[in-house]
């Protein structure tokens, strides 16, 4: 079984999660996308069913708009029942790097806000030290020499994302070879550079509960307490 397929089974297995009338969380990505074809089915009509959706990237914004799911500004509600979001990597304490596709700033407000995460992944995404996948921080574009300078001092490789702008007009540093031991201590960290206004690392709010697709099935982890 391909890459793709396990996305595709991941996603299938997240649907046991949607309930009537919630708000759902949407993230970012192909793993997400999958998701959005089953939502979309006519036969299981949940683009009705779900009161809305708050969406964390444009991209996903024109997907909830084609299935006729009603989206929802997040500063119309109060709470959020359940964020389902894929990873760019993730470790067994459901701490995870995320923004390879450069939402990461609104996904990480989501996943602050939400009542549940629930991330989908598959199998490659699992791995014993996050790093190893370049960490993207989002940063102010006259800030960017700056912040790359400072966490070069760190021994991290900061690339800019060339030609990339953030839907919050902003760019993206992708860190090369940062060993990722503390990755809660580390957020906090890069966080505190002037300039910067995501990190990709989801360690502060990991997620609760991780679906990873494999080729014999879906593997639950849960966060413990
Ligand atoms: C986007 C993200 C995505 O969740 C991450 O890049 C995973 O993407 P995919 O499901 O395509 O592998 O963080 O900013």
């Amino acid at each position: 079984m391909d890459q793709q397929q396990k996305k595709l089974r991941v996603a299938a297995a997240a649907m046991e999660f949607l309930s009537d009338g919630m708000v759902l969380g949407v993230g970012t990505g192909s793993t997400v996308n999958a998701l959005l074809d089953h939502i979309g089915q006519p036969e299981n009509n949940w683009a009705k069913r779900l009161h809305g959706a708050v969406s964390s990237s444009e991209q996903s914004t024109r997907r909830l708009r084609e299935l006729g799911v009603p989206l929802i500004d997040l500063n119309d509600i109060d709470q959020l029942d359940l964020y389902i979001d894929g990873a760019d990597e993730a470790n067994d304490r459901l701490e995870l790097v995320k923004g390879g596709g450069g939402a990461l700033t609104r996904e990480k407000i989501i996943a602050a806000t939400a009542t549940r995460f629930v991330c989908i992944i598959d199998e490659s995404k699992l791995v014993p030290r996050l790093g190893a996948f370049p960490l993207p921080v989002e940063v102010i574009p006259m800030a960017r020499h700056q912040v790359a300078q400072r966490i070069a001092q760190w021994g991290g490789h900061p690339v800019h994302r060339a030609g990339f702008v953030t839907d919050n007009g902003n760019h993206i540093l992708d860190v090369h070879g940062l060993a990722i031991d503390e990755p809660a201590e580390l957020e906090g960290e890069l966080n505190q550079i002037a300039g910067v206004v995501t990190v990709g690392l989801f360690a502060r709010r990991p997620a609760d509960l991780m679906l990873v697709g494999t080729d014999s099935g879906v593997r639950r982890l849960q966060r413990l307490a």
